[in-house]
């Protein structure tokens, strides 16, 4: 039983102390009202408004396409929705790259036209400029390590990261990195079980894992993917809860059938 189930609302505090504590910590995204009302009244920890709204929102091949904009809609009809989760949103690829201060300016946005509760970057040292800068503002960052969707063209494939020696090593650096700038989470996405249990050792921040095993301090899927709205992605990692898009079509095809035999609208379905 969780004894962090009453908590009025989560803050990247209570997410520290459930690490402490022990207690794993449930995390989905989310990128609508609707959806968002539901996630949180299920009793997640933590909502990610994910740039992986560009698939499976906007049909987009990579997240790069989403903008500050975009992100910026989405996160505010999420925030409008929530009581309880801690919000985080992700800059999108082109927000804070290269640039400290526009990685500020970006940060600032979202933070002042979104109300949401933090931010999410992907990346280590690279960007650690930017981290800085954004935390000097005193907005919390939840950093991103491993399979870093952003930088889809620098890699080419969507594969496990961090396999090899030389790569599991700047992980656990930039981990220690991101720690050490102040960021009060990181997500570790599709890396050796092997390699995200020593990092969540090593750091005191929690670490929240997508494809990373079970020894990590908590867990994030998209929704549409555990819902299973989405159904050509199928990742080793992926547990579906439900098959929304067969139950979705088989609703939509029976008001169909109902339409053309004129069943619905029935006398008790009118004025
Ligand atoms: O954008 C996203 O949904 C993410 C998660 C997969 C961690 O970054």
């Amino acid at each position: 039983m969780s004894v962090f189930k009453n908590v009025r609302r989560v803050t990247t505090h209570v997410l520290q102390n459930m690490k402490f504590q022990n207690e794993k910590i449930s995390m989905l995204t989310a990128y609508d009202f609707s959806t968002a009302k539901i996630v949180d009244e299920a009793g997640i920890d933590a909502i990610l408004v994910g740039d992986s709204a560009a698939n499976v929102m906007a049909g987009h091949e990579s997240t790069l396409p989403i903008t500050l904009d975009q992100m910026i809609y989405h996160a505010s009809s999420v925030v409008r929705a929530v009581e309880r989760a801690l919000v985080v949103v992700d800059l999108p690829f082109g927000s804070y790259q290269g640039n400290s201060k526009h990685a500020l300016s970006s940060a600032i946005r979202i933070m002042k036209e979104t109300g949401a509760h933090a931010i999410k970057i992907e990346g280590g040292i690279e960007i650690k400029e930017s981290i800085d800068r954004i935390l000097t503002a005193g907005i919390p960052i939840m950093g991103h390590l491993g399979l870093t969707p952003q930088s889809i063209h620098k890699f080419g494939t969507y594969s496990v990261r961090a396999n090899n020696e030389q790569e599991a090593e700047k992980l656990v650096e930039d981990a220690l990195i991101l720690e050490q700038a102040g960021c009060f989470a990181v997500v570790l996405e599709k890396i050796p079980a092997k390699l995200a249990t020593k990092v969540t050792t090593e750091l005191k921040i929690p670490t929240i894992g997508i494809g990373a095993g079970s020894h990590v301090d908590g867990q994030i899927l998209v929704i549409h993917d555990m819902l299973g709205i989405t159904q050509e992605f199928s990742p080793r990692f992926l547990r579906r809860y439900h098959n929304l898009h067969e139950e979705i079509k088989g609703a939509v095809q029976s008001y169909i059938t109902d339409v053309k035999k004129v069943d619905f609208p029935n006398s008790k379905e009118q004025y």
